[in-house]
Parts: C-alpha cells; sequence; structure tokens
C-alpha cells in the first residue's frame, strides 16, 4: 500500500468520524436548554428564560423584600393572606407548560404577598383563583368557570407580532391584563430605573469618549421589522459608522451566537460609544431588554420606539432619533460630542440602576390585596368595547415614514 491510499483512508476516516460525531450531537450542541432563538414569524427575537430568571435573582438579591413588610401585610388580616392562592398556568408559553417559571409555592417566599402557588395540573381547575393565558396561544377556554376566578392575559410581545386574529378570542373572557401597557391592569413592563440604594455625587466613566475605538454597535436578530427600523439605520449609515453584530450584519461578539449578551456588551462597552436600541415594533409604553441592555453597561443607548422616553426614564440617559431632523444630523451629533458632554449622558448611574419588577408577586398581592379581594368585579379597561381594538390600536408603524417626511431623506 502506498503512502497516499494510507493517507486517504485516514483522511476519510477522520471526515466520517466527524460527521457521525455532528450528525448526533448537533441537536444537543444547537439547543442549550436555556436559549431559545426561535426562527419563526410570531417570535422575532431572542427569548433567553435564563436571563430573565437571573435578572430576577440579582433583583431579589437587591431589594430583598423583608420579612417586616411581609408581617405587615399579615397583621392587615391573617386569615385571608395566610390562605394560599393557586394560579393555574392554562396555556403554556414557548412550549413551555409552566412559562419557565417553575410550580409550587417557593417562587412566591421572597414576596411581600407569599401565599401563592405555581401549578400547571389543569385538572384543579376548580381550586383555581386565577387562570394565566400566555397572548400567542389559542385560549381553548375551560368549560367551567367559578365566579370569583380570575383569567388573566398575559403580554409581552408587541401586537403586529401576535397573530391570532386580533385578540377577539378575548374579548368578552378576560379580567386582568398584564403587560407593559400602562393603562392595562397590571402593568409587567420588561424592567424598571430604580433609586440606587446607595446614590453617589457623580458617576466616574470607567472607559471614556476617546479612549473607545469605535462608535456604534447594533446586536440585533431581526432584519426586517415592522417598524422599519432598518430603513432609518440605512440611512444613519451612510453619515456615521454602524457595526452590526449578530444576524443582520458581519460582526460577531461571541463565537455562539447569542449565548451570553452580557459577554457581547462588556466588549461593546469598553469599545462603542453608543448603542442602537431601536425596537421592533412602535407600540405604546413598548421597550424592551433592547434598552435595558445598553442601560446595564456603560454605552449609551440610542432609541427609537413608542415609549415616552422622556418620562420613563431619567434625564440626559439616552438620546432619542425623534428629537432630530433627520438622520445625518443625528450623525454630526454623534460624530462631533465632546467627552464632556458624552460624560453627562452617563450622569445617571449614580443615581439610579436598572432594575426588574417582580411580576409574580404582583400576582399573588393582586389576590390579596386589592379590588378583587374587596369584592369588585373586575373587568379588563377595554371592557364595553373590544379588547382586540384597545390592545391592536397602540402602534404607529407609520413613523419611520412620517420621520422620512418631515426630514426630507
Ligand atoms: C428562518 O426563517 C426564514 C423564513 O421562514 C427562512 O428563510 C430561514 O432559512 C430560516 N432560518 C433558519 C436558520 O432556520
Ligand atoms: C398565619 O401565618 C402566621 C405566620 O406566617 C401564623 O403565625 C398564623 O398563626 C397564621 N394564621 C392562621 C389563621 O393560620
Ligand atoms: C391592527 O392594527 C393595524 C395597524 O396598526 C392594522 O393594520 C390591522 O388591520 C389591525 N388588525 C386588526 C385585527 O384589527
Ligand atoms: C484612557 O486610555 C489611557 C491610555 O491607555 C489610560 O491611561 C486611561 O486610564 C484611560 N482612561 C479612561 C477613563 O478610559
Ligand atoms: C453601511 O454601508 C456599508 C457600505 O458603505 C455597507 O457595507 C454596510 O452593510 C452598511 N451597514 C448598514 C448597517 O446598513
Ligand atoms: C464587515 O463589513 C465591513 C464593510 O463591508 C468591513 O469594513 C468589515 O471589515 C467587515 N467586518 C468583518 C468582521 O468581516
Ligand atoms: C371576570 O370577567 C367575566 C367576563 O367579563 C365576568 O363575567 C366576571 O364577573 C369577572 N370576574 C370577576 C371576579 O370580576
Amino acid at each position: 500500500m502506498n503512502s497516499d491510499k494510507v493517507y486517504n483512508r485516514i483522511k476519510y476516516l477522520i471526515i466520517f468520524t466527524l460527521v457521525t460525531f455532528l450528525v448526533y450531537f448537533q441537536p444537543l450542541e444547537h439547543k442549550p436548554s436555556h436559549i431559545r432563538v426561535l426562527n419563526n414569524s410570531l417570535y422575532t427575537e431572542v427569548v433567553d428564560d435564563e436571563q430573565e430568571n437571573e435578572l430576577l435573582r440579582r433583583e431579589l438579591s437587591v431589594t430583598g423584600i423583608t420579612e417586616s413588610q411581609r408581617r405587615l401585610n399579615v397583621e392587615k388580616g391573617e386569615e385571608v393572606i395566610n390562605l394560599t392562592k393557586v394560579i393555574l398556568f392554562w396555556t403554556s408559553r414557548l412550549d413551555q407548560p409552566d412559562w419557565s417559571r417553575g410550580v409550587g409555592t417557593k417562587q412566591f417566599q421572597h414576596c411581600p404577598y407569599p401565599n401563592c402557588e405555581y401549578t400547571t395540573e389543569k385538572d384543579r381547575l376548580d381550586d383555581a383563583d386565577m387562570l394565566l393565558f400566555y397572548c400567542e396561544e389559542l385560549p381553548n377556554f375551560p368549560d367551567r368557570r367559578h365566579p370569583r376566578q380570575l383569567y388573566v392575559h398575559v403580554t409581552k410581545e408587541a401586537p403586529p407580532n401576535v397573530k391570532i386574529n386580533g385578540y377577539g378570542m378575548y374579548d368578552n373572557a378576560i379580567n386582568v391584563t398584564a403587560s407593559y401597557r400602562k393603562d392595562g391592569t397590571l402593568w409587567f413592563p420588561y424592567f424598571v430605573i430604580r433609586p440606587k440604594e446607595n446614590p453617589e455625587d457623580r458617576y466616574v466613566v470607567r472607559t471614556s469618549y476617546t479612549n473607545r475605538s469605535r462608535s456604534v454597535a447594533w446586536l440585533v436578530s431581526n432584519c426586517n421589522t415592522d417598524s422599519k427600523r432598518e430603513m432609518y439605520i440605512n440611512e444613519l449609515n451612510k453619515s456615521i459608522t454602524i457595526d452590526v453584530y449578530g444576524a443582520c450584519g458581519n460582526m460577531s461578539c461571541d463565537d455562539e451566537e447569542y449565548k451570553n449578551i452580557d459577554a457581547c456588551f462588556k466588549m461593546f462597552e469598553k469599545t462603542y460609544r453608543f448603542y442602537l436600541a431601536f425596537e421592533n415594533n412602535i407600540c405604546k409604553d413598548y421597550y424592551t431588554e433592547k434598552l435595558a441592555n445598553p442601560f446595564r453597561h456603560e454605552i449609551v443607548p440610542i432609541v427609537f420606539g413608542g415609549a415616552d422616553y422622556e418620562h420613563d426614564f431619567p434625564e440626559h440617559s439616552l438620546i432619542n432619533v425623534i428629537d432630530f431632523p433627520n438622520p445625518e444630523d443625528l450623525a454630526q451629533y454623534l460624530n462631533t460630542m465632546t467627552e464632556v458632554e458624552y460624560d453627562e449622558y452617563l450622569q445617571w448611574k449614580a443615581k439610579y440602576r436598572v432594575g426588574v419588577k417582580l411580576n409574580h408577586c404582583t400576582l399573588c398581592e393582586f389576590l390579596h390585596d386589592s379590588a378583587y379581594t374587596r369584592g369588585e368585579e373586575i373587568l379588563p379597561p377595554s371592557y364595553g368595547g373590544s379588547y382586540s381594538k384597545w390592545w391592536n390600536d397602540s402602534c404607529h408603524n407609520d413613523l419611520i415614514y412620517e420621520l422620512k417626511e418631515k426630514g426630507g431623506w
């Protein structure tokens, strides 16, 4: 046998082994249990439950809802508060029956009102005080309902991302809305800004404006959105350099895409001055982790969205595209910013931090101390009208065309 043949056999053996290995292990390799990169018209962005749960744990370690707060509530009415309320996940969320939250009473232990239980067991329907329905799932309502049982519609997605026939099926069925809408029953924001427990006079910038070698970063997975943010970015790109990370660009901040968003931002905050926090939909009150990520790090966000940015966030903490006549002017502003001006955009960090609202505690509180426990009838804000209309008519995705026309670009 000549050496070429031996070489070829070894080569094929190696390739065969490699292919076998990949075929068998690819599903495992590409589906870490805590990450979901969904390629589906309904879920257009990355949903990372582990990141969410981690933030929850961090929040608790800071706020640490205390025993005294709990005792205070217990004093308000021991018997009522001691009664464990049952919260039943009626639909699943992203194929998870427990919405990745876990079942039992442990989750509520730290809450001001701790006596609640999460369950997925449908045969406990008659015991359930509250049924949770997740936005995209077809409701498939139960065939019976006791008079004090609450139906809660939970939504994280913006209306155009939810393709179930408007929300018509929920119109006359739900009692409570739980979403990022502030004018709903319960407000479940993606994140909130809280005053710092130990405020400082001045925030000391870790990496100065001049020490950052690049200008604008954008990490993105959805390249064609309802808000048409990409139109603005294309135009902005003519006057300033934008580095695009993720599925829509050629830059990569991590070997495994989206494995660790935090790792990307740790690099961004040392390298870039600005981050594009452009929402995929322009809807009332809709702001997401796209803004939380830069806020949690040392980088100035540029926003495009439907939130009331001026009121919802600290003064001088972000740059809003609608404050500029056109993308060229915005680019000019960014390109000519001084180090002192840049520092000012980070000063809010001396007094505030990013926190998460403990939404599960809000549910439990509602069941123990609210209009509901006072015996009132609970109806959604849209009651008497149409819930689907209330929900659906809250977006303004024509904004981009209006900006374009007004700015003449
Ligand atoms: C994602 O979906 C789009 C549209 O359905 C399709 O063209 C694309 O190949 C999909 N990508 C992956 C990675 O599955
Ligand atoms: C309610 O719980 C408190 C402590 O959590 C306990 O001391 C009290 O006896 C309980 N009351 C009732 C009526 O079960
Ligand atoms: C929802 O609102 C959009 C405009 O934002 C409109 O184009 C669409 O027809 C509405 N859908 C329903 C079901 O009302
Ligand atoms: C900026 O870079 C210089 C030179 O590398 C370094 O000495 C300085 O500490 C850095 N300062 C900030 C605030 O980034
Ligand atoms: C910006 O423009 C360059 C060409 O000048 C192009 O290669 C790049 O893809 C553009 N980036 C964006 C985000 O549009
Ligand atoms: C991405 O594309 C831009 C413009 O085409 C180029 O300058 C840059 O080097 C590319 N980056 C990588 C990591 O390929
Ligand atoms: C919940 O909503 C339904 C449907 O509108 C209503 O009939 C019921 O009285 C409400 N339940 C409570 C406890 O208010």
